[in-house]
């Protein structure tokens, strides 16, 4: 049994609860909270998240008195402890001792105490107290009656320029590139005559005069969030030497960009993720479900925890709104429907002060006769009804690639023939049509196993290494559909780019080459002919091709490339490549892409629903568990389908009703059930 099933067993399916801060509240109101944890069916709670000046008032003297108090409290309301670290915030006094602490901006500004984060990750003093602070903390919690996991700090996340991280980061280039003649080629130095003779003389990439060396810039994020992982890992290990069967986790971040989340994950029982869609933004719920299709992928398809997220409105925008009445459930069980293993909230009780003193939460300022409060009854009571679901996830043909390497390239390191790609948004649009049509979709790293798919969209590969290179071509080799966008496999993982043609990784791939990348002016646009008389407009970008083994699905009806191929397609070994050379209007780029995923014979589970319905499966060996999620809060919908409605308790024979923002959850045998 995985440490994570025995979670799983001790909260009796789902985790329900929320960040708990007793450490700003008044004894008196541990013992309502407790109260009304239990009336809302909470089963865990995130405990000491920011705790560290209630723990260490002073360098080395403690204070385990309340948090004794408040274990042992909730240990007898049978609520679970994630108990954390408290490491992302510093205590006033250590940045007063060791100002060194502070994390110095790329402009050689340190930042100033009142936040939190505020730390060198690669600083050997914050490591030591942190370290200090957690060995105490474990010694007196591991075998506590109420723990249940560990909350290693909180979204780790600072990048620092400090003295400290150009030391460590010489010691990390050193172990990468062993000597200084490698570092100097994989970093082409000789341009611009920046030869490195010694270590020394490498530092942190602060502000150029103006351009900066763009594999230097790269090597550094990779350190960073290296640095990052070793703080992670620096406590794990301290909580793992006292007790070795507690899970532990730290939680990330929606598209952040400065951690490779695929190299953090393997180092977690389970991977966790704070996210927090805008109720403003009509499509936050499209980018949301990615982020859950991710964060089941990065290990490889296991239930995932969420940790973080809303009751109602946030505080830490310009426009803060509420979540509509409905919303909050929604977006709950759209998690839960690919294949969150909890829903956590920031936080139990709304604080008084500080910045999110508006920040809504489980527990509101207006209390527990209130439209929050009674939603999170509401919703406890299903989540208890959903568990048989627990620790199941879901199956899928399509992949697609998201890689922290690629997104760096593109968007840390300037010098491309435009700047202003956005590998998120590029994501996007490649995952909002399979999305809309109901595909399940996994997403995969350069370095993934692809042979359990049938097709891989590759959304833009700029920096791929060899391996993953060669990952994507075998995987066409064998029999795989590739659908791939423009400047995809054009350098190495050193940002050189790659030799004889573009796109060096991926010529004989495509069955193309490139002889100009050609990015287009302001509002030009290009009239593209498919093969078949579909006329469509692009913009944005065009490659200069010239077919080898592919041949044309589309071409420029116009302009100077006119009769040159915009859409290639290619056999490559017993595989088919659809390469996209140009920034197609999006009717005709989900077309072509939905397309490609048909004829790769892959079929969603539902066809036919109305776009504001969102359907994701959840299996185990003898069931499906089918999840229906209306969005719409102004029409319903109703959905062919047959089984028993896990929230209901209803058999539904044909046909499911639902209403707006309503959602079903259909419980069937599996077809491929023993
Ligand atoms: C998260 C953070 C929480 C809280 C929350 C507010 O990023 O981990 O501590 O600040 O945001 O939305």
């Amino acid at each position: 049994m995985t440490r994570m099933d025995a979670f799983r067993n001790r909260v009796g399916g789902f985790a329900f609860g929320g960040d708990y801060n007793p450490e700003q509240w008044d004894p008196a109101v541990w013992r309502e909270d407790v109260r009304l944890m239990r009336e809302a069916g909470v089963n865990t709670v995130s405990l000491g998240v920011f705790a560290w000046a209630s723990l260490e008032p002073e360098p080395g003297k403690y204070e385990f008195g309340w948090l004794d108090e408040v274990m042992d409290l909730l240990h007898a309301g049978g609520i679970s402890v994630n108990l954390a670290t408290p490491t992302a915030a510093p205590p006033v006094w250590l940045t007063h001792l060791h100002p060194e602490v502070f994390p110095v901006m790329a402009d050689g500004q340190p930042f100033g105490f009142g936040n939190r984060l505020h730390y060198d990750p690669s600083s050997p003093i914050y490591r030591e107290y942190a370290a200090r602070i957690t060995t105490r903390l474990a010694g007196r919690y591991s075998f506590h009656p109420a723990l249940a996991m560990w909350h290693i700090s909180n979204e780790y996340g600072p990048t620092a320029y400090n003295e400290a991280s150009s030391v460590a980061f010489r010691a990390w280039l050193r172990r990468k590139y062993g000597d200084l003649k490698t570092l100097n080629d994989a970093w082409t130095t000789h341009f611009w005559g920046q030869t490195y003779t010694d270590w020394d003389q490498i530092e942190v990439p602060n502000i150029p005069r103006t351009w900066m060396n763009p594999a230097r810039k790269l090597d550094f994020k990779r350190f960073t969030s290296d640095a990052l992982l070793e703080c992670f890992l620096a406590e794990r290990d301290i909580v793992r030497s006292f007790r070795d069967d507690i899970p532990v986790v730290t939680n990330f971040m929606r598209f952040f960009r400065h951690a490779d989340y695929w190299r953090w994950a393997p180092e977690e029982d389970a991977v966790a993720l704070d996210i927090y869609p805008d109720p403003a933004d009509p499509d936050s719920h499209v980018s949301a479900a990615f982020q859950y299709d991710l964060f089941r992928s990065l290990k490889g398809g296991q239930p995932w925890l969420l940790m973080e997220q809303a009751a109602s409105a946030v505080s830490q925008w310009r426009l803060n709104v509420v979540k509509e009445p409905g919303r909050m459930r929604l977006g709950s069980l759209q998690a839960v429907s690919r294949a969150a293993d909890s829903v956590m909230f920031f936080q139990w009780r709304a604080g008084r002060g500080g910045h999110e003193r508006f920040h809504s939460a489980m527990l509101p300022h207006s209390g527990p006769d209130s439209r929050t409060f009674k939603e999170v009854l509401d919703l406890g009571r299903e989540l208890r009804l959903l568990a048989p679901v627990a620790g199941t996830t879901s199956r899928s043909e399509v992949a697609i690639l998201f890689d922290w390497d690629g997104w760096w390239g593109l968007e840390e390191t300037a010098g491309l023939p435009r700047a202003d790609f956005s590998y998120p948004d590029t994501v996007m649009r490649h995952y909002t049509p399979l999305w809309e049509h109901h595909h399940p979709v996994d997403v995969v790293a350069s370095a993934s196993e692809l042979g359990a798919y049938k097709v891989l969209v590759v959304p833009n590969a700029y920096l791929i290494d060899d391996d993953g290179a060669e990952r994507i071509r075998a995987f066409a080799r064998d029999g795989g559909t590739v659908l791939m966008s423009f400047f995809s496999g054009v350098v190495d993982a050193c940002n050189r780019v790659r030799p004889d043609g573009y796109p060096g990784a991926f010529r004989e791939l495509i069955g193309a080459k490139i002889d100009e990348y050609w990015p287009a002016r302001p509002h030009e646009e290009f009239a593209v002919e498919f093969a078949d008389g579909r006329r469509a407009t692009a913009t944005w970008w065009r490659d200069d091709l010239h077919l080898e083994t592919g041949t044309a699905l589309a071409t420029y009806a116009d302009g100077l490339l006119r009769g040159r191929a915009a859409v290639v397609e290619n056999r490559y070994g017993a595989g088919r490549v659809v390469y996209i050379a140009t920034l197609l209007e999006r009717a005709a780029f989900d077309a072509l892409l939905l397309e490609t995923v048909a004829a790769a014979g892959v079929r969603a589970p539902f066809d036919g629903l109305p776009a504001h319905v969102e359907c994701a499966v959840r299996e185990s060996a003898a069931h499906e568990y089918v999840f229906l999620l209306n969005h719409s809060a102004e029409a319903g919908a109703s959905v062919p389908v047959t089984g028993t409605d896990l929230l209901t308790g209803r058999e539904v024979t044909g046909e499911v009703e639902l209403a707006p923002l309503g959602a079903a959850v259909i419980q069937r045998p599996h077809p491929q059930a023993p």
